[in-house]
């Protein structure tokens, strides 16, 4: 949906994160700027490390506790997530956003059955009180959505009962129950079969569509990306580095980083290449001045060391912060 403006739902504006470790600061996200429409479905791709949970922990702030927020702002309908008291995070976090984590057992308790967990979610994301039956009912009804068999089995079981893609069934589950506006998915496949991987990010797609919630996907599997979303940010250590059509993107690329992702990504399969692209993340603790790229790029020009690019449109509704792009 090229050029088509949608009613902005989230805004992330020049979101500066940092991290506290023995050796010092490590300058994490770099000014992130980033928009998802009202229904609008977004990817977030870039290689391990470049700060893509981050973002999307910064959005529900739940960053853990040595990490602080420089500086930005998480406009969310208006409201700045990032100013805003305990009492409209936990709305928030109760029923409007959710995450779905890249480790299934850390969203799930190990001691309590499916039924105690999910009934709480639902209890908690209601506007007002429900009856035991209704309860029953909407957590029945989604364990279905998610195509789980023997739901009556499910819900008696403990998460440990269940087999990796059965948890994140439930998760997922979960999930839609208190998102009535926005879904963060990181990554939420990882660590299950190839073969699930692709049910799942289907099973996510139907019913985020469905229910005409926005996304923001997480993941290394760049065809399902592709497919799943209609616009994809790249993320190059703690900055965006190119945004537009998730189809153009894919296609073709034109931040040199961009470039060398798709170039280095397995064709069909949703497993990272083991080989990605060559050379490693920059060191937070002191990254790279100018562009964070440079120091791996084969284009690098003596400005790419000393100034950060701008963000630059280009044709075709595409973002591109790169020195290259740059009309002088
Ligand atoms: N709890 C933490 N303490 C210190 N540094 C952290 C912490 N979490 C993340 N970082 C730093 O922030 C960087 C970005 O981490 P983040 O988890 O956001 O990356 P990511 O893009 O989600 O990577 P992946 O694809 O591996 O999940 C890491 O490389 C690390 O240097
Ligand atoms: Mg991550």
């Amino acid at each position: 949906m090229a050029g088509e403006k949608k009613e902005a739902l989230l805004e992330i504006r020049d979101l500066k994160v940092n991290y506290k470790v023995y050796k010092g600061t490590l300058k994490v996200l770099n000014g992130v700027e980033l928009r998802v429409g009202k229904g609008e479905r977004i990817g977030l791709v870039g290689e391990s490390g470049s700060g893509k949970t981050t973002t999307l922990k910064s959005i529900l702030r739940i960053l853990p506790y040595n990490a602080s927020i420089e500086d930005g702002r998480i406009l969310y309908k208006g409201i700045d997530l990032l100013r805003a008291d305990e009492r409209v995070l936990n709305e928030v976090r109760r029923r409007e956003i959710a995450m779905i984590f890249q480790d299934p057992m850390a969203a799930l308790n190990p001691v309590f059955k499916v039924r105690d967990q999910l009934y709480d979610i639902i209890k908690e994301s209601a506007r007002g009180k429900l009856a035991k039956e209704e309860i029953e009912e909407i957590a029945y009804r989604l364990l279905k959505e998610v195509r789980l068999p023997d739901v009556e089995r499910v819900m008696d079981s403990y998460p440990f009962q269940l087999s990796g893609g059965m948890r994140q069934r439930v998760v997922i589950a979960m999930a839609l129950a208190s998102a009535r506006e926005l879904l963060l998915a990181d990554e939420p496949t990882t660590n299950l079969d190839v073969t699930i991987q692709d049910q799942i990010l289907r099973l996510l797609a139907d019913l985020t569509m469905k229910r005409n919630l926005s996304v923001i996907l997480v993941s290394h599997a760049l065809g399902m990306v592709r497919k799943m979303t209609d616009r994809t940010y790249v993320m190059y250590a703690g900055d965006i580095v190119e945004e537009g059509d998730s189809g153009e993107i894919f296609e073709n690329p034109l931040h040199p980083y961009t470039q060398l992702l798709v170039e280095t990504a397995p064709k069909l399969t949703g497993n990272w290449n083991p080989r990605g692209v060559p050379g490693r993340i920059p060191d937070y603790l002191n990254p790279p001045p100018g562009c964070r790229f440079h120091t791996r790029c084969p284009f690098a020009e003596q400005i790419c060391r000393e100034k950060k690019p701008p963000m630059i449109a280009v044709e075709g509704g595409k973002r591109v912060r790169c020195w290259l792009y740059y009309k002088r």
